[in-house]
């Protein structure tokens, strides 16, 4: 085979593949003006003395045994033999905007697949490999990672840690010796390691800086790294992470890698967000019938586990009201479920509570005019149960061992087919008796000896997890999943194939919510974020806001309020309606132009913006976060604008904002604009900017721009 060139191409990304003998991305970054295979001999590396007496390729496959120190792509043995795998390659198929690579070590018995698809529009390239074993003793994998070179100039790493209630927090580490690992084995994409990772140009921002960013789409355990070489070559990593024994392959059998999703960009972390957003709206985001996205009212924190069916209705027609479209019930609708303590596994409607049955809440919702949904955590039983009580050994659990609760529940072993047909004709039932049109999927423990059969299996069980959403989806269409775990524990590209919304964090905290809708932001688009209105003293934090400041930081999203309206004081009702009303007014353009995140030169100011495709209109969010560094809030220079057009600028809402004189506390005179509408070109928006106020602390204000 010759050492054939591929090259990738698209709008903004090029992907440049030696294939042959083995292969090695030799070049993943813009689209080239002018290439030819040729070209690539520019960058043949020099053999340094004091080392391997050849060149060592960054392959595809990242073999040990091909004299790469750092970590492999490729872990595992054959009882202890073919543990070196060298990868060739056999075959090769492309176009333009796809590489499927086959290459193989007939010594081990071993091929691996590659597909490298680099999509036309967005330049998101998505990877993954399958490994197939073809010798009759089976071969233990520990490890298959997809690694991707990335250029020596990428010397920061951002990734994301977090906790329960405070989810997608990123921090930043330098990139210049050994590397970053982080690690999940808690059986869901977590709250701790969101898997994703940005390499960049040291100091990159929003705005500025090389940015290569790398997401394994995976709900279940994961691995992701970067490292620098002792060469000062830099490569970054992601796999799903394999437990001991967890994946044997047999004569035959193979594994593939979720998919990895990589992105690069020019212009700092927008540049690459809009990428993976306007690929998330072309390939994987899928709402039937392209359907708005509902305004919610969901009842958890309004009312928990204290179900009446009398008062829920009138918790409706109160949200009905407000314009909220979609009314969830969420936890305590089911048998035994008094409290966290007992009753999940029991999918069956409390009849003491609900001695109609459900059928006259979802009659008098429908007849409001709102969509109906449900909470539901199908994966888990509670110790205290019918079902735990009928069969204790349906346990994701290993065999004389005791291991312990998580909110009070064990895990069901999904790869059990009698646990998998259970759920489904529970859940077949449910969708199946009533009009249901929407389900909120939740998830609230870790896994901690998740057995099946003797042996370690969250990958199976993962796989179940989708299974078991994709039987039900087949049959139900029309109905919407949510993703939720505890808020944001699983969310992730594979699981939102299935899903039309994230519950983005338990915290209805407007502050925290600033930061952590701004971390899930770089990897998804406002309309699959939930973001919800809360409670005026939030429940998570016991912070008090104002509903400005509630309502602003939860219009960008996928609205919802998340209280009980009936108790609500009339202010309070009336702040709800009209942020529901002027997220129903914005959102064609919220979620569905570009999301712009602005540097600004004092951290204490958050500015994220959404400017319309066509440029015409665009809204941007001014959130004080703290304290302002400055005595003045400095210009706000407006990215995204058409510079060629004018533009009429006026504050769309805050809450009252005064001088001194007028009994406020932070200005003395208001820059013009606030009072009345100014008109300005684009460029002079976008160059030298608009004055913002010098506003309180947590607090936010909204300015429109429209095309004149
Ligand atoms: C955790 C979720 O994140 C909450 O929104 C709520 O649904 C509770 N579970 C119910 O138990």
């Amino acid at each position: 085979m010759s050492s054939e060139v591929i090259r990738l191409t698209s709008d903004n990304t090029d992907v440049i593949v030696r294939c042959a003998p083995d292969a090695e991305i030799l070049y993943w970054g813009p689209t080239l003006r002018g290439f030819s295979p040729q070209d690539v001999i520019a960058i043949q590396r020099p053999v340094p003395n004091g080392r391997l007496d050849v060149d060592t390729p960054l392959t595809l496959a990242m073999e040990y045994g091909r004299g790469q120190f750092g970590a492999p792509g490729i872990e595992g043995h054959r009882n202890g033999y073919h543990a070196a795998p060298i990868f060739n390659t056999v075959s090769v198929e492309s176009d333009d905007h796809a590489l499927t690579l086959v290459s193989e070590d007939a010594l081990a018995g071993l091929t691996l697949t590659s597909e490298l698809r680099l999509h036309p529009r967005t330049g998101v390239l998505q990877v993954r490999h399958t490994l197939k074993n073809l010798s009759s003793d089976a071969w233990q994998l520990d490890r298959l990672a997809v690694t991707l070179p990335v250029p020596e100039r990428a010397d920061e790493v951002m990734a994301f840690h977090g906790r329960w209630l405070r989810e997608f927090q990123p921090h930043r580490v330098p990139l210049r010796h050994g590397g970053y690992l982080q690690e999940s084995r808690r059986g869901r994409s977590s709250h701790e390691y969101f898997p994703a990772m940005v390499v960049g140009e040291s100091g990159f921002t929003e705005q500025r800086g090389a940015v290569w960013g790398v997401h394994l789409g995976w709900s279940g355990n994961h691995r992701l790294r970067a490292d620098v070489k002792t060469d000062g070559r830099r490569v970054v990593q992601a796999e799903a992470l394999y437990l001991p024994g967890e994946m044997r392959l047999a004569q035959g059998e193979s594994c593939a890698t979720p998919w990895v999703y990589a992105a690069c960009g020019t212009a700092g972390l927008n540049s690459m967000s809009q990428q993976y957003h306007d690929f998330l709206r072309k390939e994987i985001i899928r709402f039937p019938d392209d359907k708005a996205r509902p305004v919610h009212l969901n009842t958890w924190e309004g009312i928990y586990f204290d179900h009446d069916p009398d008062y829920i209705m009138q918790m409706a027609t109160q949200a009905a009201e407000l314009g909220v479209e979609r009314f969830i019930i969420d936890d305590g609708w089911f048998r035994g479920r008094d409290h966290d303590q007992a009753g999940l596994g029991d999918w069956y409607l409390d009849e003491k509570k609900y001695p109609q049955g459900l059928m006259p809440v979802i009659e008098h919702v429908k007849q409001l005019g709102m969509e109906f949904g449900i909470w539901v955590e199908p994966e888990m039983i509670n110790p205290d149960s019918d079902l735990f009580r009928a069969h204790p050994d349906w346990l994701l659990q290993l065999p004389g061992y005791s291991q312990p609760t998580g909110r009070y529940q064990y895990v069901l072993d999904l790869s059990n087919p009698d646990v998998f047909a259970y759920l489904l004709e529970r859940l077949n039932w449910l969708l199946g008796e009533h009009p249901i049109d929407y389900v909120k999927w939740d998830m609230n423990r870790e896994l901690v000896q998740p057995g099946h059969a003797g042996k370690l299996a969250v990958d199976a069980q993962t796989h179940q997890f989708y299974r078991l959403l994709d039987a039900l989806r087949e049959r139900f269409p029309q109905v919407e999943f949510e993703s939720c775990a505890s808020g944001g524990g699983r969310i992730d590209y594979e699981v939102l194939k299935r899903t039309h919304r994230f519950w983005t964090s338990d915290n209805n905290d407007a502050l925290e919510r600033q930061a952590i809708q701004r971390g899930m932001s770089y990897f998804f688009p406002p309309e699959v974020m939930g973001q919800h209105i809360g409670h005026y003293r939030c429940h998570a934090t016991h912070r008090k806001h104002t509903i400005e400041f509630r309502g602003l930081t939860a219009l960008f999203g996928h609205m919802g309020i998340e209280l009980d309206p009936v108790r609500a004081d009339d202010e309070e009702r009336a702040g709800y309606k009209r942020y529901v009303s002027l997220h129903k007014q914005l959102r064609p353009l919220l979620h569905s132009g570009t999301t712009w995140r602005v540097d600004m030169p004092d951290d204490t100011v958050q500015v994220t913006g959404v400017v319309s495709r066509d440029r015409s209109q665009a809204v941007f969010l001014m959130a004080q976060l703290k304290m302002p560094d400055y005595t003045l809030a400095g210009n706000l220079r407006f990215p995204g604008l058409d510079p060629d057009a004018r533009y009429r600028v006026r504050l769309l809402d805050s809450q009252q904002i005064k001088t001194v004189r007028e009994g406020g506390g932070s200005m003395r005179e208001l820059p013009p604009w606030l009072r009345h509408p100014i008109d300005a070109s684009g460029d002079w928006l976008m160059q030298a900017g608009l004055a913002l106020p010098v506003v309180v602390p947590e607090s936010a204000l909204l300015i429109e721009l429209t095309k004149i």
